[in-house]
This record gives C-alpha cells, structure tokens and sequence, in this order.
C-alpha cells in the first residue's frame, strides 16, 4: 500500500526543543497543559529566564545532540519582562538562522515565536505546526562535534 503524506508525518516524529522564557512561553506551554490541549509529546521544554538566555550555541548544540528542530518561544515585543530581551533573541537568532546553511541545517528546522501566559492554544497549535512541518523536512544531518 503506498504511503500517503499523512503517513510520513506520523511516521517520522522529529524531536524538538523548545527554549521557552519562564514569563511568557512557559506560562503559555503550562495554560496548554492544564487546558488539556493536545500538543506532540516529542516537544522537549527547556526552561530559560528569558528568550535572550539563548545563546545561538545552546541550538548548534541542540542540534548536535540529535534535535530535529528547534524553536525559540518568548514573549511578545514589548511584553520582555527584561524590556527588550526578546529583542535580542530576534537579532541573535536571525544571525544565527542566516549561517545554518553552511552547516547542513536547513532553516526551517528553526523558528522564534512569541507566546505570552494567555496562550495556550497558540503554544499548542504552535507545537503542532513546527512539529508537522519538521517532519515534513525528514531526518536532519548530523553535526559534528562542536570545538
Ligand atoms: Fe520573556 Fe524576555 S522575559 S522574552
């Protein structure tokens, strides 16, 4: 029988982490789980202060350590508890989505998003679509070891 789109999203599940700030994003992943909204499992949490705590290293090492997708969520701009930490985050991660290529990662295996507390179905369906379209995108290539 052959295999429809559909199958090879479910039969590939990409392992993402998502580095979350702790005033927004995770605020949002949290809403998301006590409203019992469905988001793949294979989503890894990391938990940061702030979306600016990401060093554009933590991803290449993400990566590294067998992530298939990674994805940047913060709060709104305007919204950073630290004032202007999300927009860091933007400037950094844009620099860094812009040099993936020369690795062998393609750059929509990463996305920044800003999630606040009060969205958790955002966070959700934010999780959804990242993880259909990384998966979509088939098995990564790996990086070597970092120096
Ligand atoms: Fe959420 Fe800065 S505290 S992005």
């Amino acid at each position: 029988m052959p295999m429809t789109e559909n199958d090879a999203t479910t039969a590939t599940k990409p392992l993402i982490v998502a580095f979350c700030c702790n005033w927004c994003s995770y605020a949002g992943a949290d809403l998301a789980g006590t409203s019992r909204l469905d988001y793949p499992a294979d989503v890894k949490i990391i938990r940061v202060p702030c979306s600016c705590r990401v060093n554009p290293l933590f991803v290449l090492r993400a990566f590294q350590r067998g992530a298939d997708g990674v994805i940047i969520a913060g709060c709104h701009p305007g919204d950073c508890h630290y004032t202007t930490g999300n927009y860091y985050a933007r400037r950094r991660m844009s620099m860094l989505f812009g040099m993936l290529d020369y690795l062998g990662i393609e750059r929509d295996r990463t996305r920044v998003e800003w999630i606040s507390a009060a969205e958790g179905a955002k966070f959700a369906a934010t999780m959804r679509d990242f993880c259909s379209h990384v998966a979509q995108l088939g098995p990564k290539n790996n990086l070597g070891e970092l120096r």
